[in-house]
């Protein structure tokens, strides 16, 4: 199932995704888009209680079997999902959601740290995004970019994943496309500036904005 008004950013860690999410929301206030429509930037993991749980647990701060990991994820995810004011409400009501990572993150670094079946048995029944925005980076430029950080390296920040990292995101882009979900891979080298403006591009083409720009 495919629910519309529902976006996600993905990458690489260093890709950019969460810099990418807070300048869109910006840019939301400074068009004056939530004026016509509700409009919900998110991320997982959530800031609920096991997002917050799973956050220790990547900062190696509280150590768990992976797979309890991947079902942390999963569990975190169908609370953002179902729970009251969660995407699935609110994309009903017609609301632009937009999430920093979903399954998509799941299916990657869950798929090879635990093996694939068990994080595509546990999110089997979550249902698609309408758009999935992939953030490419070469391996090289993304631990330049973890290097560079003040904040202790995350369990996954280290070269040798996050090249096996980019080969899965590459694998699994053609497999939400045959699902039916519009996937678009922008190259995430580019300065911050350049790569906002391809991402408000690409939301912008969403059906949703459509009814938001008519009534502008
Ligand atoms: P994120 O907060 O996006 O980290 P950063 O801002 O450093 O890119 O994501 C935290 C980490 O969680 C990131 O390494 C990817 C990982 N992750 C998974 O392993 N599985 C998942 O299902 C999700 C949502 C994230």
């Amino acid at each position: 199932m495919i629910v519309s008004n529902f976006a996600v950013i993905e990458g690489c860690d260093g890709s950019g995704t969460t810099t990418q999410l807070k300048q869109l929301k910006k840019n939301f206030s400074l068009q004056n888009i939530s004026k016509n429509t509700g409009f919900f930037v998110t991320g997982e993991p959530t800031r609920g209680p096991l997002g917050l749980m799973i956050r220790k647990i990547l900062m190696g701060k509280i150590s768990v079997q992976k797979e309890t990991l991947a079902r942390l994820f999963a569990a975190d995810r169908g609370e953002h999902l179902y729970a009251p004011g969660g995407i699935i409400e609110r994309c009903g009501r017609n609301e632009l959601v937009v999430s920093d990572r979903y399954t998509p993150s799941s299916l990657v670094y869950q798929g090879l740290d635990c093996g694939r079946e068990l994080p595509e048995t546990l999110n089997a029944a979550f249902p698609h995004p309408e758009l999935l925005i992939y953030l490419d980076l070469d391996t090289g430029i993304v631990m330049e970019r973890i290097a560079k950080r003040k904040e202790k390296r995350e369990i996954y920040e280290y070269m040798e994943f996050q090249a096996k990292v980019r080969e899965a995101y590459l694998e699994l882009l053609p497999i939400y496309e045959q699902a039916g979900v519009r996937v678009i891979c922008l190259d995430g080298s580019g300065t911050p500036e350049e790569l906002a403006i391809e991402i408000w591009s690409k939301v912008m083409e969403m059906p949703i904005m459509e009814k938001v720009k008519k009534n502008r």
